[in-house]
């Protein structure tokens, strides 16, 4: 292990993923309406940090989507940034840097100028030294008040998993060779465990769901998330009582739904809840109560509250945009309680409005097949796709055509890309101010339809480059005319079920 990775894993990269959760217009939608003041304006210029920044792709598409925002992204790794400085040169990214720093060293090195900081996947894995530098480089780089985001393995729900984490950091420290080998191994080792059903493996219920998920996770993720030397979770009051060492007070969570107590609580848990005075308390007591086992925190730094009226109105004038064609809608969710019906006459009517344009909560309140619903309830179900990835809050109108601009040129070299490689699967959206996820034959149709050349050849020129061929009726599909054929057909599908949506995020 390399000296400078303080107990971080080290010799393998992270994987490439783009976070909405991260987004400003989410982070702002969030805040309002548990009432508090959002320290950017979404429409004009902020500055916002990302320590630990990874492979950059979070904030290099959040930085071609806000042409008038900084992005600074901080990692010590030197791969990384290169990665990602490499991509910000391709796509013409003036507003973002990509710095090769350690925590201690960017927190010394600027104006407390910061808007928004986000701590995606890294506040669990990093060491107690670690985690009192990120405090220090709150207090000194966050403006009063900015926003933190913060995610973290939570506790009770990491408990499960405590000794599966243990199994597979033995189980590759007990090998030799390269680390993606012994991570498989590992993990098929922990499922033959597992399957013997005896001690522990026979109490872990919830054992062989997450070892399905983590046989389709590359090996990059798992030494990411299981083989760093720290590996802490947390009860939310620690890292509330942590974070206000920075002067940070809890906000609130991250995602919508989890504000909402009926898909959250059995009926009887809330005058309990009450009776906890501190909100750190109540809140680890939620998390008990619904076994969470990972946290998306908002904390502020000099909390400012909007008044009653100020909330309402910065809720009605925000945009909607549907992320999935509107027969995709769920009839049913899983929630924390169970299983949940949504509404179909309130659903049905606002799944048609959102496919129809970018409504404001206002304009699709007056509606009368919604009017008669109420505007609580419609920002209620909003607030439940929204958490879902089936919909999300869009940036106001004023500046979209820059943004529009901006994002397409990050967008056309995320397209070149496919031709070559499929890490890369995210666009910059200038409706959203967010990512959008494509497929790397969905990026090589659009591709095609930009540069105006067919789109099933230029989608098999790239495949067929790579040794890839389509398969039909899981066959694999051998030679060039049966794979044109194919992606033929499925163009004609892509155009008709997929591309509607592409265009109204702005992105084709
Ligand atoms: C799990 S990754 C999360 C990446 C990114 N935030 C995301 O969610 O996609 C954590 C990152 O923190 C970086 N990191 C860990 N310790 C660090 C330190 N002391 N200084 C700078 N970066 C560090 C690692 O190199 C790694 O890329």
């Amino acid at each position: 292990m390399q000296g400078w990775t303080e107990g971080y894993v080290g010799g393998i990269g992270y994987i490439h993923a783009f976070y909405r959760e991260l987004s400003p217009a989410l982070l702002s939608f969030a805040l309002t309406l548990r009432g508090w003041r959002s320290p950017m304006d979404l429409a004009g210029s902020f500055t916002c940090a990302e320590i630990g920044c990874g492979q950059g792709v979070s904030s290099a598409v959040l930085a071609g989507c806000h042409p008038d925002a900084r992005f600074e992204a901080v990692d010590f790794n030197p791969g990384h940034i290169a990665g990602a400085q490499r991509l910000a040169a391709e796509a013409g990214l003036g507003n973002a840097a990509f710095r090769e720093e350690s925590f201690a060293e960017y927190a010394e090195g600027g104006a407390k100028n910061l808007d928004i900081v986000t701590l995606h996947g890294v506040w669990s894995w990093v060491s107690a030294e670690n985690r009192a530098i990120l405090v220090d480089l709150l207090k000194r780089r966050l403006r009063p008040g900015g926003l933190v985001f913060v995610s973290y393995n939570a506790l009770p729900g990491t408990l499960a998993y405590m000794p599966l984490r243990r199994v597979l950091v033995e189980h590759c420290a007990d090998r030799t060779g390269p680390l993606p080998e012994r991570i498989e191994e590992a993990v098929a080792f922990a499922s033959r465990l597992t399957a013997l059903n005896a001690g522990w493996f026979a109490q872990a219920d919830a054992l062989p769901a997450r070892l399905d998920s983590l046989k389709r996770k590359s090996p990059n993720y798992i030494a990411h998330e299981y083989l760093n030397r720290d590996w802490t979770a947390f009860y939310h009051a620690d890292v509330a009582r942590e974070l206000a060492a920075a002067k940070l007070d809890f906000a609130g969570p991250a995602v919508p739904m989890e504000q909402m107590d009926e898909l959250s609580l059995p009926p009887d848990a809330l005058p309990l809840l009450a009776e906890a005075r501190d909100p750190a308390y109540r809140e680890t007591l939620r998390d008990l109560l619904t076994n969470r086992a990972f946290r998306r925190d908002l904390f502020l730094k000099g909390a400012g509250r909007l008044t009653a009226a100020e909330r309402r109105d910065r809720l009605r004038a925000t945009r909607f945009a549907l992320l999935v064609p509107p027969d995709d809608l769920p009839e049913v969710i899983l929630a924390p309680v169970g299983r949940v019906p949504l509404p179909q006459d309130l659903h049905g009517p606002l799944a048609e409005a959102l496919a129809a344009g970018t409504p404001t909560l206002a304009e699709l309140s007056a509606l009368p097949a919604l009017a008669r619903h109420g505007e609580e309830a419609v920002l209620r179900a909003l607030m439940i796709l929204t958490s879902l990835a089936l919909a999300a809050p869009a940036l106001p109108e004023t500046g979209q055509a820059a943004r529009a601009l901006q994002a397409d040129r990050f967008n056309a070299a995320i397209l070149e890309r496919s031709r070559r490689d499929d890490t890369l699967d995210t666009l910059a959206s200038p409706v959203l101010g967010s990512g959008v996820a494509v497929s790397r034959l969905e990026a090589l149709f659009l591709l095609a339809r930009r540069n105006g050349t067919d789109p099933a050849a230029t989608a098999w020129e790239a495949l067929s480059a790579d040794g890839l061929a389509l398969s039909r009726d899981g066959e694999r599909l051998d030679g060039e005319e049966a794979n044109l054929a194919e992606l033929r057909a499925r163009f004609d599908r892509f155009t008709r079920l997929r591309l509607p949506t592409l265009r109204r995020l702005g992105v084709a």
